[in-house]
Parts: C-alpha cells; structure tokens; sequence
C-alpha cells in the first residue's frame, strides 16, 4: 500500500513510499482509510517536540482516521466488513480512568497512524462513524471534538446559561465552541485574528478578545463576567499564560489544561490559584464510552464539523504546512 513515511525528525523527512498492507489479526480490523485530519499533536511529532523518545522511525503518521472496515481477523463481533469507523487515539481507554500506560498506546505514535492507504483498528477501539458525516467530516472527530467534548461535559458538567472560554480558532476550540453553545452555555472566545473573532461570534459566540491586542484578556473576561470569571476555561495555549487562565476563571471554577502552544513549562503563581479555589485538570483526550456518547449527540444536535480546507493525499506535507500557520477549524486530507 502507498503510505507516508516519517523517516526522522522534521517536515523534508516525511515522504511517500510502499509498505505491506498490514493483515487484521484475532480481534483487529483492516481499515481502508477514506480520511485523516491532522492535529497539533501530529505537527509536534513530525517537529521532534512531542514525546520525541517514543515515535518509531520511519512512522505512519497521523492518529485520526475515518474509514471503511474490508477485512476483519478472527472473534471480531462488533463490526464487519463494509461499517464505516473512526479511530480512537487511546487505543486501550474504553471507559472510567486512565490506566497508567495508556500513552503507549496512541495512534499515529508509537503505534501506526492513519496517513496511508489502509490502517489496523482493533475492534474495541473503533468508534462507528456517525453515518451524517462523509470520511472527510468524520475524520475530524477522535481528537479535536473529543477532548472539547470531555473537556465541557464529563471534566466541566456544563450546565445551561453557564460561561465557558475558548483560546484561538483552532480545531479543539472551534468543535468546543460549537457543542458548548448546544449545551446551552454562554462562549467567550480568543483569537489573534479579529476576523476569525466575527466568524466565531457568527457561530453563536457572546462575545471575542483579540489576545494579540489584548494582551491581558483576562481583565476583559472579567468585565464581561461582571468581575467574576467564566465557569469552565479551555486552556489550549499553556505556557505561563495558564496564570492568566487562572484570573479569567470564577472562584472554585475549573481550567481543562488540555494545550501547550504557548509553552511545554510554566511559571505558576500559586497564590491567586490557592485564592480562586481553581481546579486544574490535566485532559488527554477521553476513553471511548465518551466518544460513543459525543456522536450521539452531534447526531442530535446536528452540528457539522467545520473544515477549513481539504488536501488530496499527495499533499499531505501542504496540510501540514497549513495546520502550522493556522488553520480555522480543521485540516483534512483525503486518502481514498
Ligand atoms: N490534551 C489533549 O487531549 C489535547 C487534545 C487536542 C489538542 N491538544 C493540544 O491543544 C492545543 C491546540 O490543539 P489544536 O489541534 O486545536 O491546534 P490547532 O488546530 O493547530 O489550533 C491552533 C490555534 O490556536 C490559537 N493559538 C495559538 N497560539 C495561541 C496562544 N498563545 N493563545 C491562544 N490561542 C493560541 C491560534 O488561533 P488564532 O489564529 O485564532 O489565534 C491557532 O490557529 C495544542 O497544544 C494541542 O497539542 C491537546
């Protein structure tokens, strides 16, 4: 099968080649790949800054695949050939609390990625695919909508008429944006761009800051939460910017430090977290008993994944190039 190879660190080392079609062993399923969206995650493993110790050379990039099962090994039960899945980036994290190694076992690093003509999904990983979405939509979901998903209901327990804040317009933020409105909440969005800004507020969005002309954007949540902060925060920047995170939230409020854009380290005033009350919660995605329960609800609510722009597969480096300047929403690229 024709697959892209990273090789070695960096973006020129990544390149088109021909690997065995893998067969589906007891309990696995061959998955032709329709499409794969990309993450950060899968820019900061072809940069080498991303668990750099634990990505295989060469690597099949890329955890989050949509597709169609052609095969299936043996004492497989929940799927046959012709269902259409998604992959699930904690392969092993069906349901409850983390186990300590669940890591180990991500898509897309160390185990195989999506970025190829065909892809193993073991059964009890696989999502189906909500049947409203193509490969390309679909595709979309195992991360992106997923950790805004847990972030808002099984982290945040969002309730109606409640304020949640969203950093930037990237793909996490755009899907929490979208499923916090459904819930019914009020969103506060940030973005470098006061265009992106009009976008998100003509997504139902209350209200926009431009953290670049705004630098401290907090004092203007705090104005626009009448001196008392947003109920939950969606901390995608990271890096010391996690202390204004803290002043931007209400009293006893919680912070889903899901990101690290800004920063891999902090330096963290402990008193006005110890002040606040803040819980911070570390997010890794979610276990896939939430992503059965999510696709429910985009189901219900109808809410369409939005895609700024979709590469052939031959272009999977352009994809890339475009997630690392910025994309609105997500990047997509479709394999068959
Ligand atoms: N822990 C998890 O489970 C998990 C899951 C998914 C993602 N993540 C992490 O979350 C972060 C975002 O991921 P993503 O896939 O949504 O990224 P993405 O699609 O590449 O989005 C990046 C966007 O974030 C905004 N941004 C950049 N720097 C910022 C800053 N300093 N402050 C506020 N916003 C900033 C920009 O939006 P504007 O152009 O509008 O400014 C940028 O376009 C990454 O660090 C990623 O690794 C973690």
């Amino acid at each position: 099968m024709k697959a892209w190879l990273l090789k070695d660190f960096g973006l020129n080392n990544l390149e088109m080649g021909e690997v065995r079609t893998p067969e589906p062993r007891d309990g696995e399923l061959l998955v032709k790949v329709g499409a794969v969206s990309l993450n950060f995650r899968d820019k900061a493993i072809v940069d080498g800054i991303y668990e750099p110790h634990m990505v295989p050379k060469p690597l099949i990039p890329v955890s989050d695949a949509a597709g169609t099962v052609v095969a299936v090994g043996d004492s497989v039960t929940r799927f046959e050939v012709g269902d259409r899945v998604n992959s699930h980036l904690y392969s092993r994290w069906l349901d409850g609390e983390p186990g300590p190694d669940e890591p180990d076992y991500c898509f897309g690093s160390p185990l195989p990625g999506g970025l190829a003509e065909y892809m193993i999904i073991h059964e009890d990983s696989a999502v189906r695919a909500p049947e409203n979405m193509s490969d390309e939509e679909a595709a979309t979901l195992p991360i992106a909508a997923l950790t805004a998903w847990y972030s808002l209901v099984d982290f945040g327990q969002i309730q109606p008429g409640q304020t949640v804040l969203v950093q930037g317009t990237g793909g996490v933020s755009i899907f929490a944006v979208q499923i916090a409105i459904a819930l019914g909440a009020k969103v506060i969005a940030t973005s470098s761009s006061d265009q992106n800004l009009q976008t998100v507020m003509n997504l139902g969005a209350v209200a926009g800051i431009n953290y670049r002309s705004t630098p401290n954007w907090e004092d203007e949540v705090l104005k626009l939460t009448g001196g008392k902060g947003v109920d939950l925060l969606l901390d995608v920047a990271g890096g010391s910017g996690i202390n204004q995170s803290i002043a931007a939230t209400k009293a006893a409020g919680r912070i889903a430090q899901i990101g690290f854009l800004a920063g891999q380290t902090v330096h963290l005033n402990l008193m006005p977290l110890i002040f606040r009350q803040t819980t911070i919660r570390g997010i890794a995605v979610a276990p896939r008993s939430s992503f059965d329960r999510m696709n429910l609800f985009l189901n219900k609510h109808k809410i369409r994944p939005v895609i700024d722009r979709v590469y052939p597969f031959e272009k999977a480096r352009e994809a890339y190039e475009h997630l690392a300047k910025g994309a609105f929403g997500k990047v997509v690229i479709k394999i068959a």
